[in-house]
């Protein structure tokens, strides 16, 4: 080399750091990007949207892979690398999640008391839609038993895992495919609904797909549930100071049991006659909706209602749905104790008047021409003439010493349900249904604080109208019913027949039956008897009467403030109606 040449430093292979302390010096920024690359980073980070609604194509796998390789590009604590990736395309499973997040969402209404309506009305997830849903989980035992970095923080493989995530995230946004994330679940569910062993936790279910929304702000943000902050509220000086804002409340996590349960194969016959439903039809019927010269989403919860038609159906609703009605009376031991302003005989006497078209709903069946059968599926007593007989035992047993009923009774009363609602399904368009019992909202409240885990007093309202004894004593009816049941929520099969009366069993079948039959399907929800005698159920024809005014609002939000249980089931009648 001659001495008045400078060393030419050759060329490092790649992977090798190539740069010169020279000119990371002379120009400390030069590691950056390019002006249009850098404003591409930019623009993912800020336009990284949650996605909630989804097209139903499928993404190409080769596109999958590198939003995969992106999340697998994230750091980690002592390179752990603690993700891992399930990707799930069955229906079967994606249904069993949107149980789970369903479940949760009702729970979890509770926590936000004057603002649960505007909270259930909110979509919080797209899992049915979208095309494909990834579990993301942390292994925590992945690096060996001392990975570096972790020693103190045993939860950084967790926040390396959320780093994963936000790089398949915002990589999504580059491609144009959404992603949206569903927190709605127990993670003890999720983790048996998948398998996943002990030491493996569940940090994100992940729906992703092309979006079938182009949000521009969070959707929360544009339902005025939350608002972005200024940064300038959240950055510190050396030490910790005060927060102008308040943190939000915090839900309440429960862990249930999940062990697994093996059902009987006559249920399981049922069950998998009902098919998933039609993402795809939900998707048509909402692109129709886009081609009119309307603001998106302008008619609110009825495009909601026809959308969730279209995924029951398979299609949108008839011009003239023809409309059938089925309303399944029972009578419960549980009555004697005093839970209900009304003696157990009112129930027959309640469900012959339906019969007889002396009820409102047999005035509103009249009025749309639907077909009306009040079914006798356990009263107590003299059988009336007038009810279609199904009667598979007298009354239930008192829940508050034992179940309600016999294996024999529960099959029963779910197969006559099942039996009288697919004939009706021939007929229908619609399966409308409702119940008639002295004592089952007693019934219906246990039942609902055992597939929840809700106290016995948030679920207990005052239902006929009982004073504040007898919702003292329904109260403490419930709990006992829930000690001498033990009921295990993770086989609500079995709590239904420890707990639950003939007629909801029946409800059960029907539903099953509407379901495979894709009928869509109207379901009465709240305290029965009062109903039937005195409110005119408008939200039972909605689907007919789809334009008529909503029920006054003072009424609904009177009711719901009297039966705790209502907030988390009855959300909005009108708009939120389980089609
Ligand atoms: C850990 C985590 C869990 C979330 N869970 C849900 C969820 O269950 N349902 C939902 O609709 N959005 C969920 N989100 C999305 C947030 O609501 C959303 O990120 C936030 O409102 C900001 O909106 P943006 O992501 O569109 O900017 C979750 C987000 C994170 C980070």
């Amino acid at each position: 080399m001659s001495p008045d040449k400078s060393f030419e430093r050759p060329p490092l292979p790649p992977d090798f750091d190539d740069s010169r302390a020279r000119e990371r010096r002379s120009d400390p920024a030069g590691w950056r990007f390019d002006e249009n690359e850098r404003a591409g980073v930019w623009r993912a980070i800020a336009e990284r949207r949650d996605i909630r609604r989804f097209r139903t194509d499928p993404l190409p796998e080769q596109l999958l892979q590198r939003l995969l390789e992106a999340a697998h590009q994230a750091p980690s604590v002592g390179l752990m690398q603690p993700w891992r990736f399930i990707l799930i395309r069955s229906e079967q499973t994606k249904a069993a999640m949107q149980a789970l997040a369903a479940r949760e969402r009702l729970v979890q209404a509770d926590h936000f008391d004057g603002r649960a309506r505007q909270y259930l009305d909110l979509k919080i997830e797209g899992i049915r839609e979208a095309p494909l849903s990834i579990c993301v989980c942390c292994d925590r035992d992945s690096g060996g038993p001392e990975v570096l970095g972790r020693h103190t923080i045993p939860d950084t493989d967790l926040y390396s895992t959320c780093l994963a995530i936000e790089n398949l995230w915002l990589a999504a946004r580059a491609e144009g495919v959404g992603v949206g994330w569903v927190s709605f679940y127990q993670p003890a569910d999720l983790s048996s609904l998948l398998g996943l062993p002990e030491h493996v936790v569940p940090v994100a279910w992940l729906c992703l797909g092309y979006p079938d929304e182009r949000p521009s702000r969070p959707g929360l943000e544009a339902a005025g549930w939350e608002r972005r902050r200024r940064l300038d509220e959240f950055i510190f000086s050396e030490r910790w100071g005060d927060l102008l804002s308040k943190p939000n409340p915090q839900t309440v996590v429960r862990s249930p049991n999940s062990e697994h349960v093996e059902q009987p194969d006559w249920w399981r016959r049922l069950a998998a006659e009902v098919s998933p439903g039609d993402p795809d039809a939900a998707v048509r019927v909402r692109d129709a909706s886009d081609e009119l010269v309307k603001p998106i989403g302008s008619l609110g919860g009825l495009e909601t209602m026809i959308e969730r038609w279209a995924m029951a159906t398979g299609g949108p609703p008839p011009r003239e749905p023809h409309a059938g009605i089925l309303v399944f009376a029972g009578d419960h031991g549980v009555s004697k104790r005093g839970v209900s302003l009304y003696p157990a005989r009112v129930g027959a006497q309640v469900a012959a008047a339906a019969a007889r078209g002396e009820t409102a709903i047999g005035v509103l069946a009249e009025a749309l021409d639907a077909e009306l059968i009040v079914a006798d599926i356990g009263l107590a007593g003299a059988r009336i003439s007038a009810l279609t007989d199904r009667r598979v035992a007298d009354g239930t047993a008192d829940i508050t010493s034992g179940p309600a009923l016999s294996p024999e009774q529960l099959r029963g009363a779910i197969e006559s349900g099942h039996a009288l609602a697919d004939g009706l399904a021939k007929r229908c368009d619609l399966i409308v249904l409702g119940e008639i019992g002295i004592g089952n909202t007693t019934v219906a409240a246990a039942l609902l604080a055992a597939l929840t885990g809700l106290t016995a007093d948030a679920v207990c309202g005052r239902g006929t109208g009982l004073d504040a004894q007898g919702l003292e004593r329904k109260r403490s009816t419930v709990k006992a019913a829930l000690e001498a049941n033990t009921p295990d929520r993770s086989d609500p099969l079995e709590c239904l027949r420890r707990l639950g009366g003939l007629e909801l069993a029946a409800l059960v079948g029907a539903l099953l039956a509407a379901a495979a039959a894709r009928r869509s399907r109207l379901l009465d929800r709240g305290a029965p008897l009062r109903r039937t005698r005195a409110q005119p159920c408008a939200h039972r024809t909605r689907a007919r009467a789809a334009t008529r005014p909503a029920p006054a609002p003072r009424r609904r939000q009177r009711r719901r403030a009297r039966v705790p249980a209502h907030r988390p089931c009855s959300p909005t009648p009108h708009r939120d109606a389980p089609l």
